[in-house]
């Protein structure tokens, strides 16, 4: 089935409090506009558009960011959602198949949910989808006879009875294209708001001869954010969920509570994850894999058998092969560690290759950063590299080479060799003890040695 799937964007959010438009407010370490965009993108549709308004640009930009083929089209003037589907017309009114409309501030829509309004389709020309809310306060109330939609009523234009219906409107609609632009075209402003409602396509449609029909879903699918309260709640609600489903999907998880998934979060079956893990976006985790209480994740992919952390912190471009073991206090970024690497402790590792085996003792740096430029460090396969050894980027350590402990590297070492950068130690005899008596004596009189 062909479908194009229309995203709602326009909005300011009043409400946020916020110099940001709506929709790039986060939840999971993803706008809510991705998660609008991940559930139409279950529809396999053949055009994503999005109507954006407010911060246009930036939302435009995120679009795009989440899938670079999004059409993206700009209500200037928010005159209701009628209004704000409308600017999809010259892109879809010809297109072949159904048109689902979403809000970019609705997050949590099923797939399973669209579905069964694709479905429902085959019965009516309108399909909307609605909830039974705890409480209905200003929804859209839905008015029912047996499996009819009549109407949807906007609060501000419904009698006392309408108000009484607990029965409300998500938002979401779905009906084939060139009925949907054909339906909005008759949409007129004479109501309370003043503004191009789309909910009265569906009097429109049954005036026409044409049905509409109503699919439930659970109340919490259909949570909007309006205030930083809701995207807490959204928040919870998301983390909520993604913890429930690693855990049936067989990911260990030591203190559920306290790890934070990102909406791209991949974790493979019996990986374990202790407790206060944050995953940023573009973390992939493979079966098996274990990380530690405290550690915090971006951009980066753990192989099968490797072990991070506790308190680690892999950043963008970190690729840790299997059997990687990356212990406390550790730092990587942008490199990749081979096979058998390991990295116990206390060190910093950016722009590196390390090869596969290699042992890198606690306190290293690879020290990138000219304050201008970055430099790679390429260290071999089977080399130590002693405690607290800089490697002064650019530079380069052979396949088994060995750097003495607090060596400064500064040019390549080569295979098989041993590499000390450090000034060599001076002995004096006794000399320890003599000096603290005169440091000592100082003190007792009183005066600086
Ligand atoms: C809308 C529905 C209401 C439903 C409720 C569910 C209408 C007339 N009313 O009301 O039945 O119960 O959502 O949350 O449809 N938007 C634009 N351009 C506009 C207007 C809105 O892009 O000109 C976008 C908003 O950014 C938002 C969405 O459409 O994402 C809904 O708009 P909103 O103003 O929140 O509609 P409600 O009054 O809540
Ligand atoms: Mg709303």
């Amino acid at each position: 089935m062909q479908v194009s799937a229309i995203i709602l964007a326009a909005g300011q959010g009043t409400r946020m409090n916020s110099d940001l438009p709506k929709v790039l407010h986060r939840v999971a370490a993803a706008p809510l506009l991705h998660h609008a965009m991940a559930t139409a993108a279950s529809l396999s549709p053949e055009r994503l558009v999005v109507v954006a308004g407010h911060g246009a640009e930036a939302v435009a930009a995120a679009a795009r960011a989440f899938d670079e083929t999004a059409e993206v089209v700009i209500q200037d003037e928010q005159k209701g959602t009628g209004h704000a589907v409308d600017m999809a017309r010259p892109l879809l009114a010809g297109a072949p198949g159904e048109a689902m409309v979403l809000y970019g501030d609705t997050p949590f829509i099923r797939p399973e949910t669209l579905q069964a309004m694709l479905e429902a389709r085959a019965r009516h020309a309108v399909v909307v989808l609605g909830f039974h809310a705890r409480d209905p306060g200003r929804y859209g109330r839905l008015l029912t006879a047996g499996d009819d939609l009549l109407a949807i009523r906007e609060w501000k234009d419904a009698t006392e009875a309408e108000r009484a219906v607990t029965l409300c409107n998500s938002g979401v609609i779905c009906a084939e294209a060139g009925t949907l632009f054909a339906l909005i075209a008759a949409i007129g402003n004479q109501n309370a708001s003043g503004e191009y409602y789309l909910t009265d396509v569906v009097e429109i449609a049954r005036a026409r001869g044409l049905s509409a029909g109503v699919v439930i879903c659970p109340e919490d699918e259909t949570l909007g954010v309006n205030t930083r309260q809701q995207l807490a709640g959204a928040e919870a609600a998301f983390q909520a969920r993604a913890r429930a489903e690693a855990l049936e999907n067989g990911v260990t998880l030591t203190a559920p509570e306290t790890v934070f998934f990102a909406l791209d979060t991949v974790v493979g079956r019996d990986a374990i994850i202790g407790p206060h893990v944050l995953f940023g976006p573009r973390v992939t985790i493979e079966s098996g894999a274990e990380i530690r209480g405290f550690c915090h994740l971006e951009g980066c992919h753990v192989s099968r058998g490797a072990d991070v952390g506790p308190f680690a912190r892999l950043r963008p471009g970190a690729e840790l092969a299997e059997d990687v073991h990356v212990g406390n206090f550790v730092e990587i970024k942008n490199a990749i560690l081979d096979e058998g690497v390991k990295v116990g402790h206390l060190t910093y590792l950016g722009d590196a290759h390390v090869g596969e085996f290699t042992n890198i003792g606690a306190g290293t740096v690879t020290c990138n950063y000219d304050g201008v430029m970055k430099h790679r460090t390429e260290i071999g396969k089977r080399a130590f590299i002693g405690s607290a050894t800089m490697l002064v980027a650019p530079v380069r350590v052979g396949d088994g080479a060995l750097t003495g402990s607090g060596s400064v590297i500064t040019d390549d070492v080569p295979a098989g060799a041993l590499a000390l950068a450090r000034a060599e130690q001076v002995v004096k005899p006794g000399l320890a003890i003599r000096l603290f008596e005169k440091l000592r004596a100082a003190k007792a009189a009183g005066t600086k040695g």
